[in-house]
């Protein structure tokens, strides 16, 4: 099972890499470190699972974040009622809006200890393409915080963090034409 010691933090040299694509089929091993980045997401979000072993909760987690840069993600969100739980091997925005939206409360990250206040600028809806644990391939149309979630998961596929979408000189700087989306 992870746990917050396997999470690597902001300065380790993983968290800047483009990550490698998993080859099809990916292999028993690659499958069962997807499962468990998904385990971690759901217990992290379940409040006696979370104290008992020191989980920091999170609703998505990325493979380079637990120091294997391979392209994977696990995503676990609820929005507006509606559960959005989604294993991903070579997720990939295929296309995006032109709107845009920031969380209003800004962003977080499992790998950042502190918190960095600031908007961070995300397309309002994307479609997004990757391989399920189960080897098909699935096809998501998302608005809102399940939008950004993928866009900041797939950014740490490609070594990007979200705290450097912020505006350096002003953090809160309104995102013109952009929609602010609640948790
Ligand atoms: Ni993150």
């Amino acid at each position: 099972m992870l746990s917050m010691q396997d999470i690597i933090r902001d300065g380790h040299p993983t968290l800047r890499k483009i990550a490698a694509q998993v080859n099809m089929p990916p292999s028993a091993e690659e499958k069962q470190i997807l499962k468990e980045m998904m385990d971690y997401v759901k217990n992290s979000q379940d409040p006696e699972l979370a104290a008992k072993y020191g989980l920091r909760a999170g609703i998505g987690l990325a493979a380079p974040q637990i120091n294997i840069s391979k392209r994977m993600i696990a995503v676990h969100v609820t929005y507006n009622g509606e559960q959005f739980s989604y294993a991903f091997f070579n997720p990939k925005i295929i296309s995006h809006s032109v709107q845009r939206s920031y969380l209003a409360a800004g962003e977080g990250c499992l790998s950042v200890d502190e918190s960095i206040p600031g908007f961070v600028p995300r397309y309002s809806k994307v479609t997004v393409k990757g391989i399920g644990l189960d080897g098909n391939e699935i096809k998501l149309k998302l608005k809102g915080l399940p939008a950004i979630v993928f866009q900041h998961e797939i950014d740490h596929l490609n070594g990007i963090m979200f705290y450097d979408h912020i505006n350096k000189q002003n953090p809160f700087e309104p995102i013109e034409n952009a929609i602010a989306v609640e948790r």
